[in-house]
């Protein structure tokens, strides 16, 4: 995620410098006034700008709109048959989150889609066997798991394989 919006930084520094040369160049006295590349670039430029807010990424979308009150690891630990139109509706009117009604589509599209890292996987398969995921994310950031887990296997019978744990260890971090 970080590494998008840094190429999306990258991305926007781009267009502005090639702005700023290409205005530049229009500005110097010696250019030819009808060439094309000076006649360019402001449209160029402002459709770019225009079209930029519809593009962006869903995850980029979560960053701004979504990631205020809680961290995106929360948001992706639900069970498969997450209704996430609904979930948006309710962190709207419940929360007042503010989306666009393309963001919203753009959200709910990814959210619905994505791959789900073996950590998810798991925790939603078998540690919902004995209480809902809610139990897991009210647990504050900074939670340390590891006593967590070995309780639900040593005192409730939780079976994991070394994998499965290192993966839920791994997932479980916000
Ligand atoms: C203004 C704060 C705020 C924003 C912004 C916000 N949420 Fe929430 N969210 C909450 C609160 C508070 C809870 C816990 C209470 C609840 O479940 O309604 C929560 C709980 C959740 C849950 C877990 C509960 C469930 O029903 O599964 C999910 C998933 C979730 N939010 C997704 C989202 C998504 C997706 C967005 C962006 C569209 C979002 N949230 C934006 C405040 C917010
Ligand atoms: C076999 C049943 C069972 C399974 C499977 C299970 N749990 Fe639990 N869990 C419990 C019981 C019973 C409690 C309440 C008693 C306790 O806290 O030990 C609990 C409580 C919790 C709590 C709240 C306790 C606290 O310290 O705040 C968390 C968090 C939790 N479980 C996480 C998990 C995770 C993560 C998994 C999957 C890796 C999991 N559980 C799988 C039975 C289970």
């Amino acid at each position: 995620m970080r590494s998008l919006l840094r190429a999306l930084l990258v991305a926007s520094i781009a267009v502005l410098i090639l702005g700023v040369l290409l205005l530049g160049a229009g500005c110097t006295p010696k250019e030819e006034p009808t060439s094309t590349p000076i006649t360019t670039p402001p449209a160029t430029e402002s459709t770019q700008t225009e079209s930029a807010e519809p593009s962006t990424p869903p995850e980029v979308v979560l960053e701004g709109a979504c990631t205020q009150c809680h961290s995106t690891t929360q948001i992706f630990l639900q069970p498969t048959y997450t209704d996430w139109k609904s979930v948006i509706l309710r962190m709207e009117q419940a929360h007042g989150a503010k989306l666009t009604d393309a963001q919203k589509t753009a959200v709910a599209q990814f959210l619905s889609t994505r791959q789900r890292p073996l950590g998810e996987q798991v925790i939603a398969g078998k540690c919902t066997a004995c209480h809902t995921l809610s139990r897991i994310y009210a647990k504050p950031s900074g939670t340390d798991w590891k006593p967590i887990i070995k309780r639900m296997k040593e005192a409730h019978g939780l079976a994991l394989t070394p994998q499965e744990e290192a993966a839920v260890l791994d997932y479980l971090v916000w």
